[in-house]
C-alpha cells in the first residue's frame, strides 16, 4: 500500500493555509482541506478525496468554514464536481456549513446514519416559506454500506455507535487504506499549535485521554469498533480533531483505546 507522501510529513514543514496532499496514486488523491484558526473553537480536520473527476468531502465543517474549505476545494478542482459530503456524526462542528454545500449544488449527495437525517434538516433555514426539503441523503443503516468509486475501489461506510454518537459512521477508503475515524481519534493540545502528524506519542496520548473518557460511551463499544477494524488493511487513521496515525501508530492507537477506561465503565467502575 502506497503510504507516501504521508509518511513523510512533518509538521514544522506544513502550512495549515494549504491543501496538504496526503496520498496519490494514479487519478486518486486524498487531500486535508481543514482549518487552523488559533481560536477558542475546536479546531477541525475537513478532507477531500478526489477520484478521477470526482470530489467528495469528509467532515465540511461549521457554518463559517465553509468560505475556507470552499476555496482549497477550488484550487483542486471545480466545486461542482463535488458528488457526495460524508458526515461521520450529526455534531454542528461537521454538519454545519452543510446547507452552503447544498445550496450550491442541490444534487450534493449527504452520506450520514439514517439515525440523523431528520435532525439534519434543523441546520437548513431556507423553507421559512414552507417550501419542503429536497436534500439527498444516502442513509447509512447500522449493516453499513458502500459507495463504489472508479477501478474498483470503494468508500466503504461502517457503523461504530455511540462513539460517541448512537449512530456514528467511520469511512474506509480501500484505495489509501485510510480510515476516516470521526471524533474516535480525537486530540486535544492545551497550546494552540497546528499540528497533523504526531511528534510524541506520550504527550498525544495525554492529549486524547479525557476527550476519549468523556465521549467515548463504553468500552463494549470500543471493544465492537476494534473487532471490526482489525482484519482491515489500514494504513492511517485520520480523525476529525488532532493528529492523523500512520503506520504502527494505527494499531497503537486501537491498543491504546482498547485498553482505557472510557465513558460509562469510566465513571461508575463499580457497576462493572
Ligand atoms: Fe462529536
Ligand atoms: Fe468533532
Amino acid at each position: 500500500m502506497v503510504s507516501v507522501p504521508l509518511t513523510n510529513l512533518k509538521n514544522d514543514s506544513i502550512n495549515p493555509d494549504d491543501a496538504i496532499l496526503l496520498f496519490e496514486r494514479g487519478g486518486h488523491k486524498v487531500y486535508w482541506i481543514g482549518t487552523h484558526t488559533g481560536g477558542d473553537e475546536i479546531e477541525c480536520n475537513t478532507y477531500l478525496i478526489i477520484d478521477g473527476h470526482e470530489g467528495y468531502i469528509l467532515e465540511p465543517g461549521g457554518f463559517d468554514r465553509f468560505p475556507h474549505v470552499f476555496k482549497k476545494v477550488c484550487l483542486l478542482l471545480s466545486p461542482n464536481s463535488i458528488t457526495h459530503l460524508f458526515f461521520s456524526h450529526q455534531d454542528p462542528d461537521i454538519c454545519a456549513s452543510f446547507p452552503s454545500w447544498t445550496k450550491w449544488n442541490e444534487q450534493i449527495k449527504l452520506v450520514v446514519s439514517s439515525l440523523w437525517t431528520r435532525f439534519m434538516l434543523h441546520y437548513e433555514s431556507r423553507d421559512l416559506s414552507g417550501k419542503a426539503h429536497n436534500l439527498n441523503f444516502v442513509k447509512v443503516p447500522d449493516e453499513g454500506l458502500s459507495i463504489p468509486l472508479n477501478d474498483g475501489g470503494r468508500l466503504d461506510c461502517l457503523s461504530a455507535p455511540f462513539l460517541h454518537s448512537p449512530g456514528n459512521i467511520l469511512v474506509h477508503d480501500t484505495v489509501s487504506g485510510f480510515l476516516f475515524s470521526g471524533d474516535v481519534g480525537a486530540a486535544m493540545y492545551k497550546d494552540h499549535t497546528f499540528r497533523l502528524v504526531i511528534d510524541d506519542w506520550n504527550a498525544h496520548t495525554h492529549a486524547m485521554q479525557g476527550f476519549h473518557q468523556r465521549y467515548m460511551s463504553s468500552n463494549r463499544a470500543v471493544a465492537g469498533m476494534n473487532k471490526q477494524l482489525a482484519p482491515l488493511p489500514i494504513s492511517a487513521i485520520l480523525p476529525q480533531h488532532g493528529c492523523i496515525f500512520r503506520g504502527e501508530e494505527v494499531s497503537r492507537f486501537t491498543q491504546w483505546l482498547g485498553k482505557l477506561p472510557v465513558g460509562a465503565d469510566y465513571f461508575y467502575p463499580d457497576l462493572a
